[in-house]
């Protein structure tokens, strides 16, 4: 009786253990096979839930503590999700880079869709694309500054109060005003003024080598001066940020083909570096 007792109770105790044991693995079997369903999605979650941390521009980034300048990705609304830009946080700064110049290492001789999604390396030289500069500026009113540096390391800017770029459907038109600065306005007013020209820069649609939507009644401003894309209004504009990257030729530089800023230069000076960034107002 008590031996029988005995083997039940071992049999109970055996049981039992083999039961937990049996579960243990039940619960690891389900864990890997959950993962392998369900991993991507966890994953999926987890990008998605970053995104939502990420912030809509540099601005934002400075805000929450980010004082480094360097590569940001986007996010916070899904137009913008993923975008990566150089932020420049310099103090004062919070400025998202639209453009940047810095030393001829990538073509801005480029066509209607690689402007469209922008091209470059975000570290040095690039364009972030006209569709993503039209979502960033149509978030929030934005200001439009434009640092620039020749040769002899002078520095010289100008910052325009107002700066928002249209969809594609009207030509990413556009709209430019408020200036201020010390490089002088060659994009809204006194170069026009000097050249007797009237059309201001603001409302022109953007041009490049294979769209021609520029103010110039028969001429492509693109295709003649320096191949970038641009809002060039009637008689191309003296500001051509995205011109060929000609080095330092002084001021014998081809006529408007390299990267110009006429009230400050001229159209023969080839700038050394040029960047356009834009913070909320
Ligand atoms: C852009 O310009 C560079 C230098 O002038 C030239 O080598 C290249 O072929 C041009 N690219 C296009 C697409 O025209």
């Amino acid at each position: 009786m008590s031996g029988e007792q005995k083997r039940s109770k071992t049999g109970d105790t055996a049981e039992t253990s083999d039961t937990i044991t049996n579960n243990k693995t039940k619960w690891s079997r389900w864990c890997k096979k959950f993962w392998w369903t369900f991993g991507g999605l966890v994953v999926a979650v987890m990008v998605v839930s970053l995104s939502f941390v990420a912030e809509p521009d540099c601005a934002a980034y400075k805000a929450t503590g980010h004082m480094a300048s360097g590569v940001y990705t986007l996010g916070s609304t899904p137009a913008l999700a993923g975008v990566e830009v150089y932020c420049d946080m310099k103090p004062g700064g919070g400025w998202t880079v639209i453009q940047r110049r810095l030393d001829g290492s990538v073509f801005f001789n480029r066509t209607w869709e690689e402007y469209k999604h922008g091209f470059g390396n975000k570290n040095g030289e690039y364009w972030l694309g006209n569709e993503n500069i039209h979502r960033l500026t149509t978030q929030k009113d934005y200001i439009l500054r434009i640092d620039m540096m020749d040769w002899d390391g002078n520095k010289r800017y100008a910052e325009y109060n107002t700066f928002r770029v249209s969809g594609e459907s009207e030509q990413y038109r556009l709209t430019i005003s408020g200036y201020s600065g010390t490089a002088g306005d060659t994009i809204t007013d006194s170069y026009s003024i000097k050249r007797g020209g009237s059309w201001q820069t603001s409302g022109q649609m953007f041009s490049t080598v294979d769209r021609d939507n520029d103010g110039h009644i028969f001429r492509s401003c693109s295709q003649r001066y320096g191949q970038g894309g641009g809002w060039y209004r009637n008689g191309c504009g003296g500001a051509k940020l995205n011109g060929r990257y000609l080095g330092n030729c002084g001021n014998s530089c081809p006529h408007a083909q390299g990267v110009t800023w006429y009230d400050w230069r001229g159209h023969s000076y080839s700038l050394k570096s040029v960047s356009m960034k834009i913070r909320p107002r």
